[in-house]
């Protein structure tokens, strides 16, 4: 099945939008338990289930109107972008699945993170994206539905429809409609977040060539999946166990994995520069102090820090640069 058959499942005949402009925020969100690799390169099927927690305020702001120009206009953070980007491309694709012949859209999207800089830009984008077709064609899609049309734009962007703990789940399926994003039922309100951020510049390589490129040549890739699902078992029982340690070591140890499969495929794909190094080592000797902080990294040489609300002015004193985020603050603005 091609993404265009997936749509046709899920929206059935509702291809006509019922307002002229709706609007949609998602959160981006960071994987404590990382998606590394694809089943299926189109659909964006995981080969794993991930866990991730939504950054709260930070993400996606969406608008989408019906454009009277016969093209799709996308504008990020009030400037229009050039259409043949491909991040305008990647939008006019994804658009086109829900487009009947002469409907063109008008994207207004403003992101208050980094875009394409391993800080879940695109996931976030996709998300609200997503949402706000949603609220344009008024399909009153459930959000499991939701969640795999956000998948059909990027991967992560199942899991950025909720805030809190969200697992992806992979299924089994060859369509993938049992490959959608759930809310888990917990919450960890003493739980921070910090974004040491050194390079907002895009990516060397996509996080999708990346993955295509580890799954195949990597000798170790076989090994990946049994250790996300066991840290994805940890990372719960932490979660309900409030024992961050555990919570902290499984999560940095995850990602650290993810980049070691990276660093054995060949050629090697490396994110990381000097910066990320030092960064790591700081947040090492901080834990030698007995400062506890873990970080996590994805598709990108930044790194997320991981530490508890009373750690956070010493933290934020070791780390002057960081940006500190509380997961759990409600984006409480309505458009
Ligand atoms: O959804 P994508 O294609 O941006 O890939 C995301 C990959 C990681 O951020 C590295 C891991 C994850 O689970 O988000």
């Amino acid at each position: 099945m091609d993404k265009a058959a997936i749509v046709q499942t899920i929206i059935g005949n509702n291809n006509f939008p019922k307002n002229q402009q709706a609007t949609a925020f998602a959160p981006a969100n960071i994987a404590l338990a990382k998606y590394w690799g694809k089943r299926e390169e189109n659909l964006n099927i995981p080969v794993t289930n991930s866990l991730s927690i939504s950054l709260g305020t930070k993400g996606s702001k969406t608008t989408i109107a019906i454009n009277d120009k016969p093209q799709d206009e996308i504008y990020l953070n009030a400037q229009l972008v050039d259409n043949t980007s491909t991040f305008a491309q990647n939008i006019i694709d994804y658009l086109s699945l829900f487009r009947v012949p002469g409907l063109y859209f008008k994207v207004m999207t403003n992101s208050n993170i980094p875009i394409a800089a391993g800080v879940a830009s695109s996931a976030s984008g996709f998300a609200a994206l997503a949402t706000a077709l949603n609220n344009l064609y008024a399909w009153q899609l459930a959000s499991q539905e939701l969640s795999i049309l956000a998948r059909l734009g990027s991967g992560s962007a199942s899991r950025s429809l909720w805030h809190g703990f969200v697992e992806w789940e992979a299924g089994t399926r060859a369509d993938g409609l049992d490959c959608f994003a759930k809310l888990l039922p917990y919450s960890w309100p003493q739980l921070r977040l910090g974004l040491l951020l050194y390079s907002t510049k895009a990516k060397s390589i996509s996080s999708r060539q990346a993955m295509k490129a580890t799954v195949n040549h990597c000798p170790f890739y076989s090994l990946w999946p049994s250790r996300v699902n066991a840290a994805i078992t940890k990372i719960k029982s932490a979660i309900i166990n409030q024992d961050f340690s555990s919570f902290g070591q499984t999560l940095e140890t995850n990602a650290l994995e993810m980049h070691a499969l990276m660093l054995a495929t060949y050629p090697p794909i490396i994110y990381s520069n000097a910066d990320t190094m030092l960064g790591r080592q700081q947040v090492w000797a901080a834990r030698n102090q007995g400062i506890e902080v873990y970080f996590t990294q994805d598709a990108g040489a930044n790194l997320k820090l991981i530490f508890l609300q009373e750690q956070e002015l010493l933290i934020q004193q070791l780390f002057p640069q960081l940006e500190i985020v509380n997961p759990w603050e409600e984006f409480c603005k309505k458009p």
